[in-house]
C-alpha cells in the first residue's frame, strides 16, 4: 500500500491549490454509499464533521480578531469583496408550469444585492476563486429559517466553478486537514483524498479581467419543489470589458476597478442570465455528491441586471461587509439539499453572528428602502 502512496510535504502546501496533475494516479478504492439521492437521515459522522468545521472557523475568526489592526472580524471565508451592488432580478415571462416553483412562480421583477468576492485571497493579482452572492428582496413564503430577523430574502451563493471539491462534510474535513498540515510544511499521505485535492487545484483562477465576465455556479443543489436543480449565472456577452487579461502584475484591486470602470465612470449596465441545471439523471447527477457536474443544457430562468451606479463610497462598503448570505436564507420551495448545504446552515449562521457580535453591528436582512438609501442607479433601458 505503501508504493501506491502519495506523499506530499513542504513546498507541495504552495501548490495544493496550484497545477500540478493527478493524472498518474491509481483509481480509488471507491466504495461510497448511493449518492444519487439525498439521504433520509444524515450519515453518523456528519454532525462531528459539523462540529469540526464550525470549532475550526470560530477558531480563526478568533485569532483574526487578536491579529486584526482594528480588531475588525471578517468572514472566514471570501472575506474580500470587490463591491455590492444594486440589482434587478426580472423572473423570464413563459416559464414551463414545473419550472413556476417558488420566486419563479410568476413573471416579475425583484430588487437584489450582489455582492462579488474573493475566495481567500486579499489580493486580485494572484489565482483565487471568486463568489458571486445573490440576494432577492422581498420574497414570500414559508422561510427555512426561524429568526425574523433572516426572512424575506432569498439568496443564491455562487463561485466560479461548476462543481466542490469534497465529496460531503467528513471528506473536506480530511481535505482541509492536509491542506493546514501541508502548510505546517508536515509530511501528508493525500493518497485517500487525491480526487478532490485536484479539484482543489483547478479552483483558482487568474486572468478573467473583471468579475462582471466571469460565469458561476452553486455547486450544490437546492430543491425546487419535487425535483434538484443547480444554479448558474452566464454573464452576457456584452459585459466583456476589453481589459487586458489580469496577471501578477496587475492592480491587487483590479477586479473593483474593472466593475467600477464599468458600472461607475463607463456608466454600462452589465447583466447576468440566472440559469438552472435540472437533475435528469439521478446515477449521473448525484445529490450527495457535490464533486460530480452536473452537464445539462441550463435553462435561463431569469435575467439580472445591474444598472450604471456608484457602489464604492464608504457607507456602501460598509453595507457590502456587513451583509450576510446564506443558501439558508431563502422558502421551502429552494430549500438547500445535501450534506454539504446541510452542514453550510450552522456553519454561516454561526460565523455571521459571531462577526456582527464582534464588530457591534445589527444583523438583519436589507431592505428595498435600505437600498434606496444607499444606492442611486440609472435606468439603462436602450442600452
Ligand atoms: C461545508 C462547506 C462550506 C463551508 C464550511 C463554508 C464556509 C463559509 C463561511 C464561514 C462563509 C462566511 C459566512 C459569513 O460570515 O457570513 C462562507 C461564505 C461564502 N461561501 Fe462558503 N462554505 C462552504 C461551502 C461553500 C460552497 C459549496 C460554495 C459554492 C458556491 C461556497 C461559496 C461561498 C461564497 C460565495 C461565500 C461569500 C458569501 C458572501 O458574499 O457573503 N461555500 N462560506
Amino acid at each position: 500500500m505503501k508504493s501506491r502512496s502519495m506523499l506530499l510535504g513542504l513546498t507541495a502546501a504552495a501548490a495544493f491549490f496550484g497545477p500540478p496533475s493527478f493524472a498518474d494516479s491509481p483509481p480509488a478504492d471507491d466504495a461510497r454509499p448511493d449518492r444519487s439521492r439525498e439521504f433520509a437521515t444524515p450519515p453518523p459522522d456528519e454532525a462531528q464533521a459539523k462540529a469540526t468545521l464550525l470549532r475550526d472557523i470560530l477558531t480563526e475568526m478568533r485569532h483574526s480578531q487578536d491579529d486584526g489592526g482594528d480588531g475588525a472580524v471578517a468572514r472566514n471565508q471570501h472575506a474580500k469583496h470587490h463591491g455590492a451592488v444594486r440589482a434587478t432580478f426580472a423572473v423570464a415571462d413563459g416559464l414551463p408550469e414545473g419550472l413556476r416553483v417558488g420566486i419563479f412562480r410568476e413573471p416579475r421583477s425583484y430588487d437584489a444585492v450582489l455582492r462579488f468576492s474573493n475566495g481567500r485571497a486579499r489580493v486580485d493579482n494572484v489565482p483565487d476563486a471568486h463568489g458571486l452572492a445573490i440576494k432577492i428582496l422581498g420574497v414570500e413564503g414559508k422561510p427555512l429559517l426561524d429568526d425574523p430577523a433572516d426572512a424575506g430574502t432569498q439568496d443564491f451563493v455562487l463561485i466560479d466553478h461548476p462543481v466542490f471539491f469534497a465529496t460531503d462534510p467528513t471528506n473536506l474535513v480530511r481535505v482541509e486537514a492536509a491542506r493546514k498540515a501541508l502548510e505546517r510544511g508536515e509530511q501528508v499521505d493525500i493518497t485517500p483524498i487525491r480526487e478532490q485535492i485536484a479539484i482543489a487545484r483547478a479552483f483558482p483562477k487568474l486572468g478573467t479581467p473583471s468579475p462582471l465576465e466571469m460565469t458561476y455556479f452553486s455547486t450544490v443543489p437546492s430543491r425546487l419543489g419535487a425535483r434538484a436543480v443547480k444554479y448558474r449565472a452566464s454573464p452576457s456577452p456584452d459585459n466583456a470589458s476589453g481589459l487586458p487579461p489580469l496577471t501578477k502584475a496587475s492592480s491587487v484591486d483590479a477586479l473593483r476597478e474593472a466593475m467600477v470602470a464599468r458600472l461607475s465612470t463607463n456608466r454600462e449596465p452589465a447583466r447576468f442570465d440566472f440559469q438552472l441545471l435540472l437533475q435528469q439523471d439521478e446515477q449521473a447527477m448525484p445529490i450527495e455528491d457535490p464533486t460530480v457536474e452536473w452537464t445539462t443544457t441550463p435553462i435561463t430562468v431569469a435575467t439580472i441586471t445591474i444598472n450604471p451606479q456608484a457602489f464604492t463610497g464608504a457607507e456602501q462598503l460598509e453595507f457590502a461587509e456587513n451583509l450576510s448570505y446564506t443558501p439558508w436564507h431563502g422558502i421551502e420551495e429552494h430549500r438547500p439539499i445535501g450534506g454539504i448545504n446541510r452542514v453550510r446552515k450552522d456553519i454561516y449562521q454561526a460565523g455571521s453572528a459571531f462577526r456582527h457580535d464582534a464588530n457591534g453591528a445589527p444583523r438583519k436582512e436589507p431592505t428595498v428602502a435600505d437600498l434606496d438609501r444607499l444606492y442611486q442607479c440609472e435606468a439603462a433601458e436602450g442600452r
